[in-house]
């Protein structure tokens, strides 16, 4: 039988287990979780992140994180954390994230975020921890859709990461229907992007940027001589594609919003974390440029085949159900993210948006 550990005290919100704690969202939730008043336990393979991450975090919240680098499917692993911690809830963040990748290779994708969940279920359920929350992505989305996206919306990924999101919440909503004891939520992540004011924290140093701004930073600290704008004939104003950034704190206050609303639910429920703001794709170049007082060349290539014209979150629900709303602006956004990669930033073979 599992071991029985106390629970948290009364001055305590309890320990929360943070998969994939050491990545860009995960980090950023790490401190969020910290001046909450909750107490975590980390684990990461570092497979997109580096264990300085946890010296960045202390020099923020002023200790080091408990800290297991480890696979999410080693279950053997994930059950001795269990067994010598009495965890109250998983924020399940640890996977794949690059549309991209996941193209070109489907079954790293599907078999990595699919085994890390079933393995962390297993293990949940084991030792009677039935909380948790899931980042999910914009991208379950089917293309096409009217914005402000809800959450009722038409849920058809075009990719292999999309679909794997997908999958692992069919797989949450027939576990919380299963046995009662289970409280789920998934949140609909849209675009990311800042980071931490402290410039301690940030995206991981060492990985190549696949998103939109780590690529408009590399350009602007001189790391690339152009950067790519796929298609600039889109039926928007400026013909680039518009989508709802958010500042990476943002999403952290959320998923620590998120998590409260869950532990006081049972099912499954699920939220969009965005601004409800969208902002092209020129319109960030121009934050940008104002954020690091440089001019980014800006080069136009083909359309990359599945990009929407416009994706732009309905918030209602996140901001009425979970007390929450997105603070920051995109000029916050430049200017955290500008002073994070001008700290930390490896040098960059290419530049590709978004
Ligand atoms: N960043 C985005 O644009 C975005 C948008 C929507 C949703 N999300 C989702 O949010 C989550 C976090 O995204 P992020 O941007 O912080 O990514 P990230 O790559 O920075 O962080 C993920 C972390 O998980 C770790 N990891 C990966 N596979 C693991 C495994 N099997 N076991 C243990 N650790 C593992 C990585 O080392 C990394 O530290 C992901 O699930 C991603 O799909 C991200």
């Amino acid at each position: 039988m599992p071991e029985q550990h106390d629970g948290p005290t009364a001055d305590e919100k309890g320990l929360i287990l943070i998969t994939g704690g050491a990545g860009y969202i995960g980090s950023h939730t790490v401190v969020a979780l910290h001046e909450a008043g909750y107490r975590c336990v980390v684990l990461d393979n570092l497979a997109n992140s580096s264990s300085s991450v946890l010296g960045g975090i202390a020099k923020i919240i002023g200790t080091t994180p408990d800290f297991v680098e480890a696979d999410v499917a080693d279950t053997h692993t994930l059950d001795q954390v269990f067994e010598s911690r009495r965890i109250d809830a998983v924020i399940h963040l640890a996977g794949l994230k690059s549309v991209g990748e996941s193209v070109s290779s489907p079954l790293d994708y599907y078999s990595v975020n699919l085994e890390s969940t079933l393995s962390l279920l297993r293990s949940m359920h084991r030792f009677e921890c039935h909380t948790l929350l899931f980042s999910s992505s914009a991208a379950v989305y089917a293309p096409g859709q009217e914005s402000p996206i809800t959450e009722t919306a038409a849920i058809q990924p075009t990719s292999p990461y999309g679909r794997s999101k997908q999958m692992i919440e069919q797989i949450l909503v027939d576990t919380a229907a299963s046995d009662d004891r289970w409280r789920v939520g998934l949140l609909r992540c849209f675009n990311p992007v800042g980071t931490h004011p402290s410039g301690s924290i940030g995206e991981s140093p060492g990985s190549k940027p696949n998103n939109l701004m780590p690529s408009v930073m590399d350009v602007a600290a001189g790391r690339g001589e152009t950067l790519r704008l796929f298609g600039d004939d889109y039926p928007t104003p400026d013909g680039t594609c518009i989508r709802d950034y958010i500042h990476v704190m943002d999403i952290a206050r959320g998923i620590v919003a998120g998590l409260q609303r869950v532990r006081a639910m049972t099912g499954t429920r699920v939220w969009n974390l965005g601004t409800g703001r969208g902002t092209s794709v020129r319109e960030l170049v121009s934050a940008a440029e104002e954020a690091t007082g440089v001019e980014i060349p800006t080069s136009v290539t083909d359309r990359r085949p599945g990009d929407q014209p416009v994706a732009i979150a309905a918030i209602g629900r996140a901001q009425h159900e979970l007390s929450w709303d997105a603070e920051h602006d995109v000029a916050t956004m430049c200017d955290d993210h500008w002073r994070w990669h001008r700290l930390h930033a490896a040098p960059a073979t290419t530049a590709s948006p978004p």
